[in-house]
């Protein structure tokens, strides 16, 4: 949620900055700016309301310099505005900060600041919480600190989750940067005679891989040959940098329309890699090698909770029923954000696995926190970020390896989690002696054969784009699925809803009868999930009780089902797959279905209004 990036070094710092902005503008879209500071201290500020493109298009007019700090915005305090686009200056114009993150406490320090501002005849000029942190530093400064200790003091001040880039008047040749609680990363770049901040890594890509991610109460100055950090803690240090192996190429668009559509196509390779070396059938063996939870916690386990947020949530659904079905345990899932606040009851034999595409999500992390505080129960992270802060939470940690995601919707990375949830379900039931070496084995050949499900899903693109141009006027639609299928409708409505701006309600279709049904009439389409499986015939009643309302239905079901096709008004095929594996072969279906719903109206699909990739505020 907001991408911040910074740039010291010989080149001029506006080109590196917005082409870094470009990168990060995933993470937030409603406004953006940056500020240069040239080798005497003249500090220019440019800042545009509206997409990065408008900046773009201002920047020529701005002077250069070699040390530069920039944002790009999703509003929390403030509307999208020229004014409330960051840096945002102190009022005496020398200190300059982006932020991200939520000032928690800013209303008071505002009020306790504004005495101070009226005595000097001067103004607020933005209506964000960012404001007071330049005001609170330029106020220490004057006092007699230096830059470090102002910084330090202020963030000290600080109530919340910020990462925060600061650059001064008076040292033209540095940025300063910090990190408190999970606010998503700040990560430096180490170049030649040059040093690069940002967010997040697709930032730093296109200029080194020699990195270090700043950790929770990092001070860190950086000129254009080191990194400093100090903490409160220890003496400043120089930290040693890691190599990250990551080719710039995973983050270009290459011949896709979109990020979303690339990101699809790149599913089946998503899973095979993190499905690799986890799933061994010689002897059967799931998680063996990269997963450091240790055995006797395994076969202690008597209850699994599974926690997420938005898509991570529903792969959550889909986990707490394999686990349940293939360990045997009872499982649960819950929204990570209603489990922080209603005192959960846990006792340390409950495994808790959180689910998080982004490893920053501020619900799921605070969630974790709550878990670790409380009952010390044991926690797994599921998460495509090797090193983000969840990783750093939790006890174990199941990586996937799909490579950035870069489309705000999540894709690749759900069937993923849900490639993981699932080895996690066999690695438990065999710990627990529930599942056989054979038992093992079945269910090990079983997911082997995700990838070429998900791989043939995405071959009816072409059907889906059909059935998605004859509906992309509706304004509604009801999903309905049953068991499994029930998490997948969640999860079509949620896309429907994200990218093609639907209002979409996905329904466990028994439940549908119990009130929804009073939606249903010509103008109202059904999508009904209904491959063959235990419950293919109560979801058949279901369609006819859609149908007997003319309600128009689209079902997903089995290919070559002609009892389903005949029931319906559309049909889309996808491969058989066994009843615990149809979250693979319906997946592909019910995002192109979205996708295409999105392109038919025109829609802003990597950047969807409102939205952010990663959400680290509350
Ligand atoms: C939907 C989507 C969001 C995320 C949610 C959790 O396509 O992307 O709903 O799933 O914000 O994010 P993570 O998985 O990073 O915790």
């Amino acid at each position: 949620m907001c991408g911040i990036v910074g740039y010291v070094g010989l080149q001029s710092a506006g080109p590196i900055l917005l082409e870094g902005l470009q990168r990060l503008e995933y993470r937030g879209y409603d406004s953006s700016g940056i500020a240069v500071v040239d080798r005497d201290g003249a500090i220019a500020v440019m800042k545009r309301e509206g997409k990065l493109r408008t900046l773009q298009a201002a920047i020529s007019e701005m002077p250069s310099g070699g040390t530069g700090i920039g944002h790009t915005r999703w509003a929390t305090h403030g509307q999208p505005s020229d004014r409330n686009a960051h840096p945002h200056a102190s009022s005496s114009g020398d200190v300059i900060v982006v932020q991200n993150g939520i000032v928690e406490n800013y209303r008071e320090l505002r009020a306790e600041l504004q005495q101070q501002l009226d005595a000097e005849g001067r103004s607020w000029q933005s209506e964000t919480d960012t404001e007071v942190i330049p005001e609170l530093i330029s106020r220490e400064l004057a006092a007699g600190r230096s830059i470090e200790s102002a910084l330090g003091y202020a963030i000290g001040r600080l109530r919340g989750a910020n990462a925060i880039a600061v650059v001064h008047r008076s040292q033209p040749d540095r940025i300063y940067a910090a990190r408190t609680g999970s606010a998503g990363g700040i990560v430096i770049g180490y170049g030649d005679g040059e040093m690069f901040l940002a967010s997040d890594l697709p930032a730093l890509l296109p200029h080194t891989t020699t990195v270090y991610h700043l950790e929770d109460g990092d001070l860190a100055v950086v000129d254009s040959e080191s990194l400093t950090i100090r903490r409160a803690d220890r003496e400043p240090y120089e930290p040693t940098p890691v190599q990250i192996d990551l080719d710039p190429v995973a983050i270009a668009r290459g011949p896709y329309r979109h990020f979303m559509l690339k990101e699809i196509h790149e599913q089946p390779r998503a899973l095979s890699d993190t499905i690799r070396g986890r799933a061994r059938l010689d002897p059967p063996s799931a998680l063996a090698d990269d997963f450091d939870l240790p055995e006797s916690t395994l076969r202690g386990i008597e209850r699994v909770l599974v926690i997420g947020m938005g898509t991570s949530l529903h792969a959550a659904m889909i986990g707490r029923w394999w686990i349940e079905q293939i360990a045997g345990i009872p499982a649960d899932f819950d929204n990570a954000s209603e489990f922080r606040f209603r005192a959960p009851l846990l006792g340390p034999s409950t495994l808790v696995v959180a689910v998080t595409q982004s490893g920053e999500t501020i619900d799921t992390l605070g969630a974790m926190n709550q878990v670790r505080e409380r009952w010390g129960a044991p926690q797994v992270v599921i998460t495509n970020v090797d090193g983000s802060e969840a990783t750093r939470q939790a006890d174990a940690a199941i990586i996937m390896r799909c490579g950035p995601e870069v489309g705000v919707a999540s894709t690749k990375t759900f069937v993923a989690s849900l490639a993981s949830l699932y080895l996690l379900a066999c690695r438990i039931g065999h710990a627990q002696g529930r599942l056989t070496d054979d038992d093992l084995t079945v269910q090990l050949e079983q997911l082997l054969t995700a990838p070429s499900l998900v791989e043939r899903g995405i071959a009816r693109a072409e059907r889906c784009s059909e059935v998605a141009q004859r509906f992309s006027e509706s304004s509604n639609f009801l999903v309905l699925g049953r068991g499994i299928e029930y998490a997948l409708a969640m999860e079509a409505a949620l896309k429907c809803k994200e990218i093609s701006y639907v209002h979409a309600e996905g329904y466990a279709a028994g439940e549908m009868k119990h009130g929804p049904i009073a939606l249903l009439d010509q103008g109202f389409p059904v999508i009904a999930l209904a491959p063959r499986g235990p419950l293919f015939d109560k979801m058949t009643s279901a369609i006819q009780q859609v149908s007997a309302r003319r309600a128009p239905v689209i079902a997903i079901g089995d290919e070559g089902d002609e009892e389903l096709s005949d029931l319906v008004d559309h049909f889309i095929g996808v491969p058989p797959a066994p009843a615990p594996l149809t979250p693979f072969s319906l997946t592909p279906v019910i995002q192109l279905l979205a996708y295409q719903i999105a392109l038919t109206r025109g829609l802003d699909i990597d950047q969807p209004r409102n939205l952010a990739k990663t959400v680290t505020v509350e």
